[in-house]
């Protein structure tokens, strides 16, 4: 692994958790670099989040692969062309295959803004809010192929409030998201490096 161990980030939409990843690292948090961030819609705002920092992004709309293997390959290569040593999900909306899962084998991390096995998939926030749950939070987990089934490395527990929306508790569990993902990023970078000693 290098000195200082390179992130590869896959981000689908806004870069909430991106931003929190990079400002760690610029605070001294986090002994990380951003080698590259990989995303999948044009228009997405973390694009702008990356211009506006200077870091390495990389275009891949899945629209333009026959496959789910075949975006998953190229992607592989992109993080090795980036010589990335840990890839880490930041809002990344695909289905993850064993193409990737065999280049980076424990070397992909996932967060999920529910306290998993609870919620899993898509509109977590909303599933919580609609069964009505009192506290839900967010999860830290290794990505394998059974989505949202990995090995969890760091929960946070967040309250749901009365009169809370989709939005007002989706943004209190971000709060929780950008301060628990620098710090678990963190600890498996260690893991792996002792790992590797
Ligand atoms: C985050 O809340 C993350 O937990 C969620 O997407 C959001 C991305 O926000 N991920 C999932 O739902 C994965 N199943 P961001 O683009 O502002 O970092």
């Amino acid at each position: 692994m290098y000195s200082v161990p390179q992130l590869g980030i896959l981000a689908s939409g806004k870069g909430s958790n991106l931003v929190a990843i990079a400002d760690a690292i610029a605070a001294g948090e986090l002994n990380a670099q951003i080698a590259v961030v990989i995303y999948n819609n044009p228009d997405a705002p973390v694009r702008e989040r990356c211009q506006e920092r200077g870091i390495p992004h990389v275009l891949l709309n899945h629209r333009e692969f026959a496959s789910r293997e075949l975006l998953d390959d190229r992607l592989a290569h992109t993080l090795e062309q980036y010589q990335v040593d840990l890839v880490v999900m930041a809002g990344w909306m695909r289905i993850v295959t064993q193409v990737l899962i065999d280049r980076f084998p424990h070397r992909i991390l996932n967060i999920h803004p529910s306290l998993l096995p609870s919620f899993p998939g898509h509109r977590a926030v909303q599933q919580a809010l609609e069964y009505g749950v009192k506290i839900t939070g967010c999860t830290v987990h290794i990505v394998t192929l059974e989505v949202d089934r990995g090995p969890i490395l760091a929960q946070v527990p967040v309250p749901v409030l009365p009169g809370d929306t989709v939005e007002t508790l989706h943004q209190r569990i971000q709060q929780a998201e950008h301060k628990i993902y620098p710090k678990t990023i963190g600890a498996y970078l260690q893991r792996l490096r002792q790992l590797n000693e």
